[in-house]
């Protein structure tokens, strides 16, 4: 496993992780989160992501009991978790980053976590409400108080990262550090336009999510919708949607034959595919079962077999155009 700066801070995270969305609690009892979760470790991973929102709160619990199970040294692992939507509808406490919620969204957290502390707390999405400034000096007093180790972003626009850091900077208070932003072969606009100049100015961290577009790329939906996959178990609309939109599996199809070539799997090669920007801290993962996990963290060994050439064959199936293209 190789390590990678999380941004400019001096905090290295394995360049792949292991997130919680939908699996804990909806597919992944603590049982089973042990066996993912350890597999993960034994691999190298150190960074393990959560949210309040992910299984209302249920996914933090489970985490928090196979971690106790697990009992890892704590210098030895990451946790992270977000906070935004909320998990109640009272008027402060839904899609809010006030003050008030963002010191009782991390009391709950922790709670539920089991934990001290969490490494990254992270805005889950930017609040066009609150007051940016009120948002970084509570994001600062929870890092004061010890409640969470650095603070970041998650689909904030460049404008609103770049608007926080001033803020920071000129209180001398703790800035944000990193994004979560949604980044695979499918969703790339924002790294190839908003945040290019964003991220060479400020060295931001990014530590990136769905990176097979929720399993879409896996391949696993070609064919329809298994029974036991996401999709199949969920049964919601949008990932109903999402993994029977026919021009994207038209290009899944596309890549199988480049996975062959390259003697890896179609989620190797997707993964791979975003481990090679640079500007990548660590690619989230996410696991049903812990094959996945065995197999998604071959990932690196792919990396260099993407040459510009196969790059190339890539953005052409994608529809990318190169940049000096009308
Ligand atoms: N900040 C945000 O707003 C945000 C949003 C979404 C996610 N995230 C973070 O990013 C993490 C990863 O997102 P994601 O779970 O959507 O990632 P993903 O890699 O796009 O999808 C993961 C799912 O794909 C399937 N899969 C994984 N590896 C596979 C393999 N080798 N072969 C076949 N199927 C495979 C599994 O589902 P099945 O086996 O059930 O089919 C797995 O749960 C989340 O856990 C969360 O921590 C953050």
């Amino acid at each position: 496993m190789e390590y990678r700066h999380l941004g400019r801070t001096g905090i290295r995270v394995s360049e792949l992780s292991l997130g919680s969305w939908i699996t804990f609690k909806n597919q992944v009892n603590v049982d089973a989160a042990v066996e993912i979760m350890a597999a993960a470790y034994d691999l190298g991973v150190n960074f393990f992501d959560n949210a309040e929102a992910y299984a209302k709160g249920k996914s933090e619990e489970v985490m928090g009991a196979a971690l106790k199970k697990l009992g890892w040294r704590r210098g030895s692992y990451l946790i992270t978790t977000k906070i935004y939507w909320g998990l109640f509808d009272g008027v402060n406490e839904k899609s809010t980053l006030n003050r008030k919620r963002l010191i009782e969204g991390i009391n709950g957290s922790l709670e539920r976590l089991q934990m001290d502390y969490v490494d990254v707390l992270y805005c889950h999405r930017p609040d066009k409400n609150t007051p940016i400034e009120e948002t970084v000096w509570a994001m600062h007093n929870i890092i004061e108080w010890g409640k969470a180790m650095y603070w970041g972003t998650s689909e904030w626009s460049a404008a609103e990262i770049v608007e926080a850091i001033a803020i920071a900077e000129r209180h001398h208070l703790h800035k944000p550090v990193t994004e979560q932003p949604e980044y695979n072969l499918f969703e790339r606009k924002r790294f190839s336009g908003e945040y290019v100049r964003f991220y060479k100015e400020h060295g931001y961290g990014s530590t990136t999510w769905s990176p097979l577009a929720t399993g879409l790329l896996s391949g696993k939906y070609n064919t329809g919708i298994p029974e036991d996959s996401r999709a199949g178990v969920m049964k919601t609309d949008w990932l109903t949607a999402a993994v029977t939109d026919q021009e994207k599996l038209a290009k899944v199809k596309a890549l199988e034959p480049i996975a062959k070539e390259l003697g890896c799997t179609l989620s190797q090669l997707s993964l791979a595919w975003c481990l090679k920007n640079p500007f990548v801290s660590t690619v989230i993962t996410g696991a049903s079962r812990v094959e996945q996990v065995h197999e998604n963290m071959k990932a690196s060994d792919v990396v260099d077999k993407i040459t510009p050439e196969i790059m190339e064959r890539i953005d052409v199936i994608f529809g990318v155009k190169k940049e000096n293209d009308d």
